[in-house]
């Protein structure tokens, strides 16, 4: 067990965690700071020495204390010749809120075609799991998927992890008054280059679930990475659920992302609200427009933010003038075939895989076995 310190000793320091530890409420947190020589590394896993407590609900906060690093990698795309940020930075609370809305426009088939094949195929996919799992719920924003599992997977402990921390908590906190018999952590966390899992969350049986397509936002060689990293966390019984969007036809993937209400377009431009938040840029909201289209050559749908006119964005210590029509490309979402995401996880070591598609094959779930 690690030394903690109280939340007056909180300061920045370099390689640094915070964890934040509710208690069943989820409302008053207790702040502890947990230095990186605390942290223990197994196959590539960072394992935080956190309280284990008794209870059925957790949630724990593991965010780099510097957020310096933060601001160095939001700047650095900013200033690049053609700038960029990570698709992660989409979701504050407002993201997170908008994203759900985009769920629900017509346009976007990805959560009811996703949907369509869990309800057609439950019990094969149930079947091919088994029950008893730790149920890692990776990017699960309201939890709503894995909570549709519970009933047919009955998981013995459940884990949603997500960056967009305020809005995890809030949906947690609702889903555990729903199933209450359920032991649920919630990991509050950015898992993009490493995957911290503190050891309140059991080794037995990790099924990680990867659902709404979120591997697209990683390029091929990050998401060989990243599934590397999910397979090295998990035992000999543990295993992969994930959702994986299909290519098809281009004006069907350009409305997905570029929606008639303009919701989409409203998730891309709340990334400058949140960068304004979080590195003090003076980003004109007004100033920009959404730009949303599949690159056929890429296989990926492309988000970009364009300046309608042009722009000058100030931050202290440095600003940035953009041409009008000058973009800032927010987020791919690349598309696989059954072929090239089969050679994915193999290559990351994964075996014995399934798949189910929906009729018109647009979206695939695939679960794989790490032995
Ligand atoms: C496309 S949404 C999917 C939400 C939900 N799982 C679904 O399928 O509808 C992506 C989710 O992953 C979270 N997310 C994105 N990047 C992340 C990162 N680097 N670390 C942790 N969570 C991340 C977002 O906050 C968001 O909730």
């Amino acid at each position: 067990m690690p030394r903690i310190f109280p939340r007056p000793a909180l300061k920045k320091r370099e390689n640094t965690f915070v964890i934040r530890q509710y208690g069943d409420g989820l409302t008053e947190g207790k702040h502890y700071l947990c230095p990186a020589n605390e942290l223990s590394r197994r196959n590539g896993v960072i394992q935080i020495h956190a309280s284990r407590g008794s209870r059925l609900l957790q949630f724990i906060q593991c965010t780099e204390q510097n957020d310096q690093s933060v601001r160095d990698e939001l700047l650095a795309g900013l200033s690049a010749a053609q700038a960029f940020t990570s698709p992660k930075y989409l979701y504050d609370a407002l993201g997170s809120k908008l994203f759900e809305a985009i769920c629900e426009l017509p346009e976007y088939y990805p959560t009811r075609t996703e949907a369509l094949i869990f309800k057609t195929h439950g019990r094969a996919i149930a079947q091919a799991i088994g029950s008893g799992t730790t149920l890692i719920d990776l990017g699960a924003g309201n939890c709503a998927k894995a909570a549709r599992l519970f009933p047919a997977l009955q998981p013995v402990q459940y884990v949603p992890v997500d960056i967009s921390v305020s809005f995890l908590r809030e949906a947690l906190q609702r889903l555990q008054q729903q199933f209450p018999s359920i032991v649920m952590t919630g990991i509050g966390m950015d898992f993009s280059s490493e995957l911290l899992l503190p050891d309140s969350v059991r080794d037995e049986k990790r099924l990680f679930f990867y659902p709404g397509s979120s591997i697209g936002n990683f390029t091929p060689e990050e998401s060989l990475a990243f599934l590397q990293r999910i397979r090295a966390a998990c035992d000999e019984a543990g295993g992969l659920l994930i959702g994986v969007d299909l290519v098809k036809d281009k004006a069907i993937l350009d409305a997905a992302y570029d929606d008639a209400l303009g919701v989409t377009a409203a998730f891309n431009l709340n990334l400058l609200r949140h960068m304004n938040h979080l590195v003090g840029t003076d980003f004109d909201v007004q100033g920009w427009r959404h730009r949303g289209f599949f690159n056929d050559k890429a296989s990926r749908i492309e988000m970009h933010l364009e300046a309608a006119s042009e722009q000058i964005v100030h931050w202290p210590q440095g600003e940035r003038r953009f041409e009008r029509g000058e973009r800032i490309h927010t987020e791919n979402s690349y598309k696989y075939t059954q072929r090239s995401f089969t050679d994915l996880l193999e290559q990351a070591g994964f075996r014995k895989l399934s798949f189910w598609t929906d009729p018109q094959q647009w979206f695939m779930v695939c679960h794989a076995h790490v032995n």
